[in-house]
């Protein structure tokens, strides 16, 4: 699939059963994600711009590879993508945090707005949108709309878990974002959660059925 990464490593692949195992509790739900987080947080940023520096080690100056280019913004979509930012901003610690608040009607399944709250220049960062579940794709392309019309250029999306259905609806409004995720599951059911997903993720991650 064009545009779609997905991150299997073995200790993601092994961390993700846990979650999606229905006995596993939040404390170990939240603690899973923010390492898978950190994890494919290697994979996401590994286009990253460098440039050569002058250090001094203890032993002689040397040219040594510093970060340079966009800066980063982490967009959590709220509420479960809030279980993805600690992972990431523990390898990214400068990157400043938005807030995208959708949540999805249970009815028509559509994504309802409810925040937002952007770094003052995020036209100038590169967003990181993160959101353990890619289901219908209604929330996540709602998500980049709205990123889009603040002026954000440069957008990748992070998931844990998507559904064909999901990557499908937001490369057919945004082609060219780039998506990665841990895993690709089977389809969507009728009531649109993922299966075999791992169930509801932000009642799973808070606690809250
Ligand atoms: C979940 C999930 C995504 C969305 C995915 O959030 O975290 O944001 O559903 O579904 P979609 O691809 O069909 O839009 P939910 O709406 O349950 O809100 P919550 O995070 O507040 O629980
Ligand atoms: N949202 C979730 O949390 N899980 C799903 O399977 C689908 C949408």
């Amino acid at each position: 699939m064009k545009n779609v990464t997905v991150t299997d490593h073995p200790l993601i692949q092994h961390k993700l059963s846990i979650m999606r195992d229905k006995d596993t509790g939040s404390k170990d739900f939240r603690e899973l994600l923010t390492e898978i987080a950190m994890l494919m947080g290697y994979e996401v940023t590994k286009d990253l711009n460098l440039k050569d520096i002058e250090i001094e080690t203890p032993m002689r100056k040397m040219k040594a590879k510093t970060l340079s280019g966009k800066k980063i913004a982490i967009v959590p979509i709220l509420r479960a993508g809030i279980g993805m930012v600690d992972g990431l901003v523990s390898l990214i610690p400068a990157a400043k945090v938005g807030h995208v608040g959708l949540y999805r009607d249970p009815e028509t399944l559509k994504p309802v707005e409810y925040y937002c709250k952007l770094p003052a220049d995020i036209e100038e960062r590169e967003i990181l949108l993160v959101d353990p579940m890619l289901a219908t794709g209604g929330s996540a392309t709602a998500a980049i709309e709205l990123l889009k019309e603040k002026g954000a250029k440069n957008i990748k999306l992070v998931n844990l878990v998507a559904a064909p259905e999901g990557i499908e609806e937001v490369h057919k409004y945004f082609p060219d974002i780039e998506i990665f995720v841990a895993a690709i599951d089977e389809k969507l059911n009728e009531h649109g959660y993922i299966v075999p997903g791992l169930g509801d993720a932000g009642d799973r991650l808070f606690g809250t059925k």
